[in-house]
């Protein structure tokens, strides 16, 4: 029986894929204000504002490649039922090829219809939202991105799934925005080994788990804890 590992990645694990994260000092939140670009409110009184923020960073994105840190959890489906869940929005862990990516906060290379959530469109070629651009239903088209202040739609199944974890790996996030940062806390009971891979200091003060914490950055540590894995858990 294959052992279950769930993987909750953050920003920094595409940092490593030069994709800036958002609260280190270089971080996207040191260049935008989150109200102008990442609310509701923002999309409905500055809209093209917001669909250039997410033009510019689809535009961005497409340049970026998946690092040492995303192959190496996409390898370890080889030898163990691994499921993805994160908080990013780029598609390096699809594109590393794990098989099995949970999207807290949406997915930047999608559109989704202004009034039916259940609308969403690939952007398709290239990267550019046109403003006027609308979905099947008539109305327009935005990025299907959780906004802060909106609901997190996928975050119950991603509790079931982290409550099914033999092990779980935790990679480049500050556990600062919730609910997300919360699922730390759904591990079945306190003897679900969590792992950590971060050359920072995540806020992990309340975790009552076995916590082994790999100061590193994620294209060398992650690479490191899976061959550490594997040699424990493969069969
Ligand atoms: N490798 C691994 N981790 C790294 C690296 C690296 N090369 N560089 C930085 N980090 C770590 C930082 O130490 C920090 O713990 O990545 C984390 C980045 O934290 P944040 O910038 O807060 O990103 P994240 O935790 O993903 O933010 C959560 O906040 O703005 C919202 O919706 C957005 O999903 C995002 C959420």
């Amino acid at each position: 029986m294959k052992r279950r590992i769930v993987v909750f990645t953050g920003a920094g694990v595409s940092a490593d894929s030069g994709i800036a994260t958002f609260r280190d000092a270089d971080g996207l939140w040191a260049n935008y204000r989150v109200e102008d670009v990442c609310t509701p409110e923002a999309l409905k009184n500055n809209r093209a504002q917001v669909i250039e923020f997410y033009n510019l960073r689809r535009r961005e994105s497409l340049t970026k490649r998946p690092n040492a840190g995303h192959l190496a959890i996409a390898e370890m489906e080889q030898w163990a039922d691994v499921t993805v869940i994160t908080q990013n929005v780029d598609n390096l862990h699809e594109q590393a090829g794990s098989t099995r990516v949970v999207h807290l906060h949406g997915e930047l290379m999608k559109l989704r219809s202004e009034r039916n959530p259940d609308l969403i469109y690939d952007i398709g070629e290239g990267w550019e939202q046109k403003l006027d651009a609308r979905a099947e239903d008539g109305a327009l088209l935005r990025p299907h991105i959780v906004f802060f202040g909106e609901s997190v739609p996928m975050f119950d199944t991603a509790c079931r799934i982290v409550a099914s974890a033999d092990v779980l790996v935790v990679i480049g996030t500050s556990l600062a925005v919730y609910p997300a940062a919360s699922l730390v806390y759904y591990v079945r009971d306190r003897k679900v080994p969590i792992y950590l891979v971060d050359p920072g200091n995540p806020d992990t003060a309340m975790i009552r788990n076995p916590l082994t914490h790999i100061k590193e950055r994620g294209a060398v540590g992650v690479p490191q804890l899976i061959e550490r894995l594997k040699n424990e858990f493969a069969e």
